[in-house]
């Protein structure tokens, strides 16, 4: 298969979830590089439902190496409840198979506490809108090179210093600014060990286990989580997670080189999907928005928010393919749109009276884009059943086509319905 990233190409849950699953009976591993539960990936394995959040997609498939990278923000709550949930339905957790590297940040309560406490003291028009899940002021901690990492859980009285000196700044905003209670350090200490001491099994060197299991003839498979419109340095700024999402970040984020990374998939869902503030140039308000969001259930996996949706935008997926040098799209969801008898392709952008075609980078160029629209005839066949490119209706091959012909970048993937099984590979 050659080593493979995956990446979402618009702003998450574009189908990360399925396509890694799909292509992990191909791999000897499969690491998460960067993000936390703020990711909600979704499998549908005949017919049953299972949503992972910080393990990565290839866990359904027996013996395969499933790894959490050094780019990952690891909350071990999150972490133990999520094995716990899958050890109930007979999946191997073990730590054999399931590893985290000994330099990944670890979120502690006061990171969940201070996202929470930041997002309610902004303006209503400045909300982040984030999953609240602490990732911002892990990746924060990360980079003032405080943060805790999974390596401390088996050094007690590394751990102990640690918070105790995180706390001692982080209380004095809690209290002065935010007016909640501070947190007493040997509490959260207190309350960190026993589950330090399940996580600790699981520490392991994870960047030698990928060249391992290169070294041994098998291919890795690198999971990236969100999409790269919301990359820290790429996205829509400030309306972004906190990591690097762009496939670069799959050597940066699991401890490899980046010419090991042979094969870079995007997965781009068939219409555009947003939950959270932030600029979104074909975002729709009429009723074929309500349409897409209600024929694609599209909910959000993480927080059950309402995704916003709207049509397809190719100056968001050229620049895409662009920053990630994507070698092919996965494109996911396709059978949503049947039904409608026109769809709309975003091909540029009316900038202050000029067309581009590319996302402007002032900080709110994007919010005063208008997208110019090229029009396409749609499909009323169900096509969930379609098993080969051939047995798609010619309207959908026309669809496809014009993407590979506007982005430059082969369709090698399409998805027509959440399970597994429902996957066309051309
Ligand atoms: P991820 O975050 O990129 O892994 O995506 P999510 O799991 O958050 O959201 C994608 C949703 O679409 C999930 O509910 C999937 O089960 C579903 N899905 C994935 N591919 C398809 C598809 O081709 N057709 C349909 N109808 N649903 C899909
Ligand atoms: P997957 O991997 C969609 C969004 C949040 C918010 C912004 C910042 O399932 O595609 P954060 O909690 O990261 O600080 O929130 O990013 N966001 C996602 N949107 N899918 C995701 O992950 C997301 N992870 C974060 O809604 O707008
Ligand atoms: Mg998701």
């Amino acid at each position: 298969m050659a080593n493979t990233v995956i990446v979402g190409t618009q702003w998450g849950d574009e189908g990360k979830g399925k396509i890694v699953d799909m292509l992990a009976e191909q791999a000897g591993a499969i690491v998460r590089f960067q993000g936390g539960n703020n990711a909600g990936h979704t499998l549908v394995v005949e017919g049953e439902q299972c949503i992972l959040h910080l393990i990565p997609s290839g866990v359904l498939h027996q013996g395969k190496k499933c790894l959490i990278g050094n780019g990952v923000v690891l909350d071990p709550e999150v972490f133990l409840k999520e094995i716990d949930g899958l050890a109930e339905k007979g999946v191997d957790v073990s730590p054999e198979r399931l590893m985290i590297s000994k330099k990944t940040q670890i979120i502690m309560p006061y990171h969940r506490l201070m996202d929470n406490c930041r997002e309610s003291l902004k303006s209503a028009d400045s909300k982040i809108g984030t999953t609240g899940r602490g990732i911002g002021p892990c990746y924060e901690d990360k980079m003032n090179r405080c943060g805790i990492r999974a390596a401390d859980l088996a050094d007690p009285e590394l751990l102990r210093e640690k918070i105790v000196a995180g706390l001692q700044e982080k209380n004095v905003l809690f209290e002065k600014l935010f007016n909640v209670e501070a947190l007493d350090a040997e509490k959260v200490y207190q309350e960190m060990l026993p589950i330090a001491e399940r996580v600790a099994p699981y520490l392991a060197d994870v960047s030698s286990v990928i060249q391992d299991v290169n070294k041994a003839g098998q291919d890795v498979l690198f999971e990236g989580a969100q999409g790269v419109h919301l990359d820290i340095d790429h996205g829509t700024y400030p309306f972004v997670t906190s990591s690097n999402v762009v496939s670069g970040n799959a050597a940066a984020g699991s401890g490899c080189g980046p010419k090991q990374l042979e094969r870079i998939i995007g997965i781009c869902k068939a219409y555009t999907t947003r939950v959270g503030a932030g600029p979104f140039a074909t975002e729709l308000f009429d009723e074929t928005g309500e349409t897409l969001q209600k024929n694609g259930h599209e909910f959000g996996a993480t927080t059950g928010r309402k995704r916003r949706c709207g049509w397809l935008d190719m100056v968001v997926l050229r620049e895409t393919a662009r920053l990630c040098d994507l070698t092919e799209f996965a494109l996911t969801k396709l059978d949503v749109l049947s039904g409608l008898s026109e769809i709309k392709i975003c091909v540029a952008y009316d900038y202050n009276g000029e067309k581009v075609d590319y996302p402007p980078q002032e900080q709110n160029g994007m919010a005063h884009v208008k997208p110019v629209y090229e029009s396409m005839p749609g499909w009323d066949e169900d096509i969930t059943k379609a098993s080969s490119y051939e047995d798609l209706p010619e309207a959908a091959r026309n669809y496809i086509a014009r993407i590979e012909e506007l982005s430059g970048v082969k369709v090698g993937i399409v998805s027509v319905g959440p399970d597994r099984a429902q996957t066309i590979v051309r």
